[in-house]
């Protein structure tokens, strides 16, 4: 048995509330519906899973502009049914994990509205960030909204608030006393009705640096942070530690007080995960420090190409960058924030990089609907819903591609998602990809994740980390040949789209598309494919 804590090497299923199960036919996804689904979680063979909001909300950044951070969303039912879903989960073996977004709030919290009310220079206003415009009627600094346009709004007597997101998520001040008091009333409401651990948003946003100042290079800025702008990696790497709202010293301050009040939960191994977007990468592993959080998303995978000098280059780094502190890394293909795997490499890689991933050391986040090797969903820019549509007028079509309602049964969309209409179109084109078919399909890919991750627990967890056999820096065949050893299980994945041969004797675990030759003690692996065997 593995005596580590259970959140090392677990792995984390993400589930997108509005868009996992519609329990009420209201066309959005629900808390029951999740519960109702439950089962279906642990078959799959994860650990834990993680809930994005479903807080209360106008849903203007899909929940992610919370209202009350201690309460449910009607939309997505109410708090009995947060804690039965809680305690249903536990009763399956599954931790719970749950968002917290302290970088701001919601324009349509009690706080914001008193904010506006109360008027310039109270105590309402001060927790937020509200200043005078410049003498010219400027906004207070040049900073641009990651979502586009600028990241400063004027109210109604001639004061600007921050907003580093949309304009109806005004951030907050972790200055304010209050402001830290606050959430630490919400991180205890969570846990005392007994959840396991948080995914921190924007955990590296709290605190901001020169915010009466102009950046010289606002665009800049704004582009380097976005991954969908091509930028020559130099410059990009220049600005980024330049970012003042990111990453400053002052965040791990706050996580050292948070680190204290999670282990004051004596009864629970509670785990908190941050978002945190920095650089150098070497900056993350402060997130990680014994006395902070526990794990730090490592977003490299999440656009990395198909490549095999590429991948050795991120698997290395993140390995040795997470050790340099002695931690895990963590890995993750897609979110509800970037493109699908399938859509973005290929379904036959993402399987094949998927089984790679999964047998590496550290922690797997796995965004619902990825287990089925789902694409993106076509979404006419009618149904969009995205703020970065509408605050870039457009120009960026924005995330909600990666968050079309999964397919569940039935021959046709929605797909039993819902038995209204669904909050985002699925498509037909969806047919093959239910949950349904695939079940009972052993070469589908949710079977691939379901053997995958059962192989992992049984063969790999508690084996420590890999030694390369195959690399582009370490002799290989070929230069799409990955490979590393784990214990007693190989790992290859053939990133060419011929079948390569490679000498090794041992049982073949698994393989992620393809038919695996075996003789004289050789193995053609497949193209595009990844094998395990065991020795
Ligand atoms: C995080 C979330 C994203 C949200 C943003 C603002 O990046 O993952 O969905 O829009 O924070 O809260
Ligand atoms: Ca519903």
């Amino acid at each position: 048995m593995n005596s580590a804590p259970w959140w090392k090497q677990a792995t984390i299923y993400q589930i997108y509330p509005r868009s996992f199960f519609d329990s009420n036919g209201d066309g959005e996804g629900d808390l029951p519906g999740i519960i109702s689904k439950l089962q279906y979680v642990q078959e799959l063979g994860v650990d834990a899973i993680w809930l994005s909001p479903f807080y209360t909300s106008p849903n203007k950044d899909g929940g992610y502009d919370v209202a009350d951070p201690r309460d449910v969303d009607p939309r997505f039912g109410n708090l009995d049914d947060a804690k039965k879903l809680i305690n249903v989960a536990h009763s399956l073996g599954l931790k719970v994990i749950v968002d917290v977004v302290p970088n701001h709030f919601s324009d349509q919290h009690i706080w914001f509205q008193q904010a506006l009310k109360a008027g310039r220079g109270s105590p309402e206003r001060a927790r937020f960030h509200f200043h005078e415009p410049n003498a010219d009627g400027t906004p207070p600094n040049n900073w641009i909204s990651l979502f586009g346009g600028p990241s400063w709004t004027q109210v109604e007597d001639g004061q600007y608030y921050l907003h580093l997101f949309d304009s109806s998520q005004p951030d907050l001040n972790w200055e304010n006393p209050e402001v830290v008091s606050d959430y630490e009333v919400t991180l205890r409401f969570w846990l005392d009705l007994g959840v396991d651990g948080f995914r921190i948003d924007v955990a590296h946003g709290l605190v901001k640096e020169n915010l009466l100042t102009n950046h010289p290079d606002p665009q800049g800025i704004s582009d380097a942070l976005r991954l969908d702008v091509s930028m020559d990696p130099e410059i990009r790497y220049a600005l980024l530690p330049t970012v003042p709202y990111f990453d400053r010293q002052g965040v791990h301050e706050i996580y050292r007080q948070w680190r204290k009040l999670f282990d004051s939960y004596k009864d629970r191994e509670v785990m908190a995960v941050a978002e945190a977007w920095v650089h150098p990468p070497v900056n993350s592993t402060r997130y990680v420090r014994s006395d902070e959080l526990h794990q730090v998303f490592n977003f490299d995978l999440l656009d990395a190409p198909f490549k095999a000098d590429f991948l050795y280059d991120v698997v290395t780094r993140s390995i040795d960058l997470m050790d340099s502190v002695g931690a895990l890394p963590t890995w993750a293909l897609s979110n509800h924030d970037s493109p699908r795997v399938a859509s973005r490499i290929g379904e036959i890689q993402a399987r094949a990089l998927a089984l790679f991933v999964l047998a590496l050391p550290g922690s797997c986040y796995v965004f619902a609907g990825q287990e089925l090797g789902l694409p993106d969903g076509d979404i006419p820019d009618s149904s969009r819903q995205d703020p970065i549509y509408f605050r870039t007028k457009g120009a960026q079509k924005g995330r909600d591609g990666a968050r079309v309602p999964l397919p569940w049964s039935g021959e046709s969309a929605p797909f039993g998602f819902t038995s209204g209409s669904p909050w985002l179109p699925l498509t037909d084109k969806w047919k093959e990809l239910t949950i349904e078919k695939q079940s009972v399909d052993p070469k589908s890919t949710l079977n691939l994740y379901r053997t995958a991750l059962k192989l992992r627990t049984d063969h790999l967890i508690d084996q420590g980390s890999i030694t390369w056999l195959e690399s582009p820096n370490h002799g290989s065949k070929s230069d799409s040949l990955l490979a590393v050893r784990r214990g007693n299980v190989s790992i290859y994945m053939n990133l060419s789209d011929i079948a390569i041969e490679v000498e090794i004797t041992g049982k073949l675990l698994i393989v992620s598309a393809g038919i695996v030759d075996a003789r004289d003690g050789k193995l053609t692996i497949p193209p595009l494919s990844t094998i395990w065997v065991h020795h």
